[in-house]
């Protein structure tokens, strides 16, 4: 039997597009995307969030001169988000980055370990993340990990 996995992308030519909601917190985004520590790539990330309350937060990427040390912009701001909001479900994240401090014409997309870690907080609060991803040519906003992640690793796996 062959099996074949749709996902689904609402492509946005423009943050008016955006709700003034949504539009918030990737604001929110490319302002943090301006205290990236980003000396060794070049590769300035933003990443917000936005809590059920309605709490906005935000983080960039820290990188390290140990490479594999550094922090990606998301995990930088849903540790925060966990540390200081533990019961305040993420709702939506946004993520841009910028290149020369130009930020890309592509929508910038989460790496593996931060689906991963994204994928963790929609399991831990039963609430799906609406994700919005930011480029100059196009804006991607795509509902819950389970798109950018199918047939993922999750924590009932560990039940047998
Ligand atoms: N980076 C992020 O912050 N988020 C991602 O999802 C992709 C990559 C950072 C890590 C590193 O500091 C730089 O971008 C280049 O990979």
């Amino acid at each position: 039997m062959k099996k074949k996995i749709e996902i689904e992308i609402d492509e946005l030519n423009d943050i008016s597009e955006l709700s003034t909601q949504d539009s918030e917190v990737l604001t929110a985004a490319m302002k943090a995307s301006k205290n990236a520590y980003a000396i060794y790539s070049g590769f300035f990330v933003g990443a917000a969030i936005r809590l059920k309350s309605g709490i906005v937060l935000s983080g960039s990427n820290r990188e390290n001169a140990s490479f594999p040390t550094g922090t990606c912009a998301e995990n930088t701001v849903i540790a925060y988000a966990g540390a200081n909001y533990p019961d305040d479900p993420i709702v939506t994240l946004a993520l841009c980055a910028k290149i020369k401090d130009i930020f890309t014409s592509y929508p910038v997309s989460p790496c593996g370990k931060c689906r991963q870690i994204i994928a963790e907080e929609e399991d831990r609060n039963k609430e799906s993340i609406k994700i919005i991803l930011f480029g100059r040519d196009k804006i991607e906003v795509i509902n819950g990990i389970d798109s950018l992640l199918p047939l993922r690793f999750s924590q009932d796996k560990l039940l047998g």
